[in-house]
Parts: C-alpha cells; sequence; structure tokens
C-alpha cells in the first residue's frame, strides 16, 4: 500500500493528468507546494514501486496500477467532499478537511460513508431535516 505522502502524489498526478492529459514536475511541484527535488525524489520511488515510469526528459506516465490506485484515491477525495458538503460544513473548510483525513481513514469507513452519501442523496427531504438541526442547534448556542 502506498504511505500518505504517495498517496498525496499519486491522486495529484492521476488529477493532473486527467485535466492536462500530462503531469510534469513542475506542475506537480507547484500542486502540492513542494520543491521540484522532492518531487523528483518521490516520483522515482513511485517508479520503483510501479506506480509510473519515469523517464528525465520525456516525463512520466502512469501504470495501470498507478492509475487504478489514483482514480480511487481521486473518487475517494471527492465522496469526503460529498459527504462533508451534505452535512453542512462551510464551503471554505471543505478541501482542508479533507486533505486533512482522506488517509487516515480505512476503506472500510470511506465505503460506509459512500452508502450515507447516497442515503442522504436519495431524498432531498433527508438533507433538509439534518439542516434543520443543524439551524436549531446554531440558534441555540447565539
Ligand atoms: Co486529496
Amino acid at each position: 500500500m502506498p504511505t500518505p505522502s504517495m498517496e498525496d502524489y499519486l491522486e495529484r498526478i492521476y488529477s493532473l493528468i486527467e485535466e492536462k492529459g500530462y503531469a510534469r514536475v513542475s506542475d506537480i511541484a507547484e500542486a502540492l507546494e513542494v520543491h521540484p527535488s522532492s518531487v523528483t525524489k518521490m516520483v522515482q520511488k513511485l517508479d520503483k514501486d510501479n506506480y509510473l515510469v519515469y523517464e528525465k526528459y520525456r516525463g512520466l506516465v502512469l501504470t495501470s496500477k498507478g492509475k487504478k490506485i489514483g482514480k480511487r484515491l481521486v473518487d475517494r477525495h471527492s465522496l469526503l467532499e460529498d459527504f462533508l458538503r451534505l452535512i453542512g460544513v462551510d464551503e471554505e473548510h471543505i478541501y482542508q478537511d479533507v486533505e486533512g483525513i482522506e488517509h487516515h481513514l480505512s476503506w472500510e469507513s470511506i465505503n460506509c460513508l459512500g452508502y450515507l452519501v447516497n442515503y442522504l442523496q436519495a431524498d432531498p427531504s433527508r438533507v433538509e431535516e439534518l439542516q434543520r438541526i443543524k439551524r436549531e442547534e446554531e440558534q441555540k448556542e447565539e
């Protein structure tokens, strides 16, 4: 299994390739706010573990194993965003909160959250009820 930091890279590389068709070391460094030399080091490690193929002057390509895991990580990220949004978390906290929790949940918990998201989305009155409870609690605090 990839480490949390490898997961961050694979997630980012997968979305860069989805968006632009390629992922350069400089793009990855910018997206993750790290030094390009750290990216090169990690990319070499990911290459060694067969997640991608890296050639210095030709860029990098995800292997089928890298693609499969990359997609899973990107889907996990958006599932967690959907979850926080549905339970009423402010937009300004969603991205950072997901970055903070995504690597620390088991796939079992992720799947169960997925069922909950489906349950909430299946009937708008479920989300409305939750919003009503949140409003009520917030009014008590004021
Ligand atoms: Co993420």
